[in-house]
């Protein structure tokens, strides 16, 4: 298993880095984008949640009338996915299945109405493995289908002290000194630049208070809602 792995099997049974993680409340950044679907009037269709986690997110879009497929390497958060929707009676809307996001997804080309991307792909520990993950989004997006993908902000708080202090190999990104987890930050020139082949429908950036490593913090976060607007061969 790949180091960043373990740290986030480590995470997911303990919680102790990212508590909002055990949390079976909704992002705040996917009721964002629930609600601007709602004003698309877009209420059903096929989601793919890239790195789902416990299924937070999942299951609220499920509630919302779609039909879900999420994805995530670690077993146990999988796991734990297909219990809350049991709980949740949503089962029969969503599919849990263990992958990875920075490889091939199994599914066809243009399957997907909209993909969500909370605070995933920022943990994909190389460039060439998230360009991977942004190209198979693309990939099985259907044409004018939107995106959503939550990042954190270079200039949030507790980043901006590790940026410094602790950088990874890349440009704004750190190695958490707590855990080792690697994580890649956006300005908003790399953001717009990574996501070019989308249309940026709307990039907002987002302060909030947030709990990261046991410390009381401002969060900066960029939501942004993409779409794909690449021209269908005939
Ligand atoms: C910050 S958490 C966000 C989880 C979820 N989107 C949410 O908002 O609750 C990042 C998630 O991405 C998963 N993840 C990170 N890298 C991954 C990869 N390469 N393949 C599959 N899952 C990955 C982690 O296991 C973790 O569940």
């Amino acid at each position: 298993m790949r180091k960043q792995q373990l740290i986030w099997q480590a995470e997911h049974e303990t919680a102790t880095a990212i508590p909002s993680l055990a949390e079976q409340e909704p992002s705040s950044a996917v009721v964002y984008f629930a609600d601007f679907l709602k004003r698309q009037k877009i209420t059903s269709g096929k989601i793919i949640d890239i790195g789902c986690g416990k299924g937070r997110n999942s299951i609220y879009m499920a509630k919302q009338g779609f039909e879900v497929y999420g994805l995530d390497y670690i077993h146990s958060a999988i796991s734990a996915c297909k219990k809350l929707a049991e709980q949740q009676r949503v089962s029969p809307r969503v599919r849990f299945e263990t992958g990875q996001i920075d490889d091939d997804w199994k599914f066809a080309d243009n399957f997907f109405d909209i993909a969500v991307d909370c605070f995933s792909s920022i943990d994909i520990e190389t460039k060439s493995g998230r360009e991977k993950y942004r190209n198979e989004m693309l990939r099985t997006l259907k044409p004018n289908g939107y995106a959503f993908v939550a990042v954190v902000s270079a200039e949030d708080e507790f980043e901006k002290r590790y940026i410094k202090s602790n950088p990874g190999a890349e440009k704004n990104s750190v190695v958490w000194p707590q855990n080792g987890k690697f994580q890649k930050d956006y300005d908003e020139a790399e953001l717009r630049a990574f996501y070019s082949d989308f249309e940026i429908v709307k990039l907002e950036k987002v302060t909030k208070p947030a709990v990261k490593c046991g410390e009381k913090i401002m969060a900066t976060n960029y939501l942004a809602i993409l779409k794909n607007s690449k021209k269908v061969e005939i």
